[in-house]
């Protein structure tokens, strides 16, 4: 009996300590962000003011401000009023028009590298900032809401409209010197006002993509650290702070490429914030891409938002080693050019990354039947949300595997694929499987030069026809092909090819900014043959070619 009593004993404890855990588990993060970034396009107050709205109705309750970059610098600093009186404003109003014209020096600017036409002034350019009382006043606004802004100053890479402004400070046209004193002058005054205006305990100082003064970066991080802790703030890095320098464990690191170096960093005693790109940026389609508003590129919608791996064992309280701050979404606006088609990128996905920060225990279907409804009461209160009840969802043919002639057929390739794109190598563009709406899914597989392959079926067959569908996605360059040739072949012997069937690009896609385009080449007559040379031309602006299944029939 007594050892009876024991046992039940002992599992009420087991199940006592376990509910413990999971709540533990499942308790609010401290930082449920969102990052806006107000640089690569200038939004009016009023915009952020709304979302600050949409944060606290909603569960987040930091909003990080990208406030500077190439494209920008959005806050007016009393003691270097160039940063903004020119680097606020630039010749071209989009992001992508100003890139397209960014690294060229017009005749009166060639020798002098740092002013290049890109910048423009207040009464010849687009853009705009905020200045110090209308940051307060926004600070203000969304305190009483209860909502942290954390500004975001680069250093020292994303800097060209800083070395635009006072070329003093440049290494070279992008990147401050980490070398001279003068830099950390300028940065000590920059950060001073900036932490006069924001009381948020933290300052976020960039530390990404820095791709000069290799070797230089851990000491000149140490050193705006300094800085930022005499000011009576906790410094914030991304994670190349983690991955390219071992960086001070009172540094938070942001990780937002691969999520296992959060496991990493806690163990090295920072504290961390998530947003790994691949779930947390939102500028990316959240839905079928053709029809949404273009993209920097990849398929995000709420419900591969909501699976980020953020492993909340990690938020534990502050111990000897470090622990998981919170969570975040991010919008980079380089193709976001609106008020509206920010909004439209936010809401309804930032409400995966609340739910995952709240802890909240319901499932995917559940979360996802109340974010229908939250989406729903947005748009008819005038808010540019996502139509999320009435989302299309993933490609279709990617579904399920398609049965055709070429199934497990031989791939000789006369000119190979790319190697950061192989997908599933020889076997890809004959294993039935096709590409979803992500080129990196290791579906497509990519070319960065035309394609020229021989497909062997392993024995003669009747084909009537082959279809070869192609990405397009304009950001990061890849284009249909201006041509699909392709000719059935007595034998493997490409110089023996007697006709050849070709179909041409439709070139009003030419500017599409995202497309899944099939090429089918129906044959004259059913052909019977084994091998079948194929060709793919690029077109005059070459780029890449994406390609998931060859399909015969
Ligand atoms: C980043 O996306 N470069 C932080």
């Amino acid at each position: 009996m007594k050892k009876y009593i024991l046992s039940i004993f002992v599992l009420a404890l087991c199940i006592f300590s376990c509910t413990q855990a999971d709540k533990k588990e499942t308790r609010p993060m401290e930082w449920r962000g969102l990052m806006i970034d107000v640089s690569r396009h200038f939004y009016p107050m009023d915009v952020l003011k709304r979302q600050i709205d949409l944060m606290g109705n909603y569960g987040l309750n930091t909003l990080h401000l990208h406030l500077t970059d190439a494209a920008g610098w959005r806050l007016e600093i009393r003691k270097y009023p160039r940063l903004t009186d020119l680097g606020a404003w630039r010749t071209y109003q989009t992001w992508k028009e100003w890139w397209a014209q960014r690294p060229r020096a017009t005749e009166e600017t060639k020798g002098n590298e740092w002013f290049t036409p890109a910048f423009s002034d207040a009464q010849n350019g687009f853009g705009g900032f905020y200045t110090q009382d209308e940051m307060r006043e926004l600070v203000a606004y969304a305190q009483e809401r209860g909502i942290t802004i954390v500004p975001e100053i680069e250093f020292p890479a994303h800097s060209e409209e800083v070395v635009a402004a006072y070329p003093w400070v440049g290494y070279n046209h992008a990147e401050m010197d980490m070398t001279k004193d003068s830099t950390y002058m300028f940065m000590a005054d920059v950060l001073a006002e900036v932490a006069e205006i924001f009381p948020a305990p933290y300052i976020h100082v960039g530390g990404d993509e820095s791709a000069t003064q290799k070797g230089l970066q851990p000491e000149a991080m140490r050193r705006i650290q300094k800085i930022v802790e005499g000011l009576g703030k906790r410094m914030i890095v991304w994670d190349e702070g983690l991955t390219d320098n071992p960086a001070d464990s009172a540094q938070i690191i942001m990780v937002w490429r691969n999520p296992d170096t959060a496991t990493e960093a806690i163990r090295l005693g920072h504290d961390v914030i998530m947003c790994p790109s691949n779930w947390c940026y939102l500028d990316s389609y959240q839905d079928r891409p053709m029809g949404q508003p273009e993209a920097m590129g990849g398929y995000r919608p709420l419900s591969h938002i909501y699976e980020v791996p953020v492993d909340s064992a990690l938020c534990a309280e502050a111990t000897s080693t470090g622990r998981l701050l919170g969570i975040q979404a991010c919008i980079f606006t380089e193709y976001v050019p609106t008020p509206e088609i920010l909004e439209y990128q936010i809401w309804p996905r930032a409400l995966a990354i609340a739910e995952r920060g709240l802890g909240r225990t319901r499932s995917y279907e559940e979360f996802h039947q109340w974010a229908v409804g939250v989406a729903d009461s947005m748009r008819k209160a005038g808010v540019n949300a996502f139509d999320l009840a009435n989302e299309y969802g993933q490609r279709r043919e990617s579904l399920q595997p398609v049965g055709h002639l070429a199934r497990g057929a031989k791939v000789v390739y006369n000119n190979p694929y790319n190697s950061f794109y192989k997908a599933g190598g020889d076997s890809t563009l004959t294993d039935g499987v096709c590409g979803t709406w992500n080129n990196n899914d290791q579906c497509w597989q990519g070319f960065i030069r035309d394609i020229d392959l021989v497909l062997d079926l392993g024995q003669e067959r009747e084909v009537s026809s082959v279809e070869l569908s192609f990405l397009q996605i304009l950001g990061p360059e890849i284009y249909l092909p201006a041509e699909v040739s392709v000719s059935p072949m007595p034998n493997a012997d490409v110089t023996k090819v007697s006709e050849t069937f070709t179909v041409l690009m439709d070139v009003t896609l030419a500017d599409v900014p995202f497309v899944v385009q099939p090429y089918k080449v129906n044959f004259d007559v059913v052909k019977k043959s084994r091998y079948f040379h194929i060709t793919a031309k690029r077109t005059p602006r070459r780029g890449w070619l994406f390609l998931d299944e060859v399909v015969v029939r």
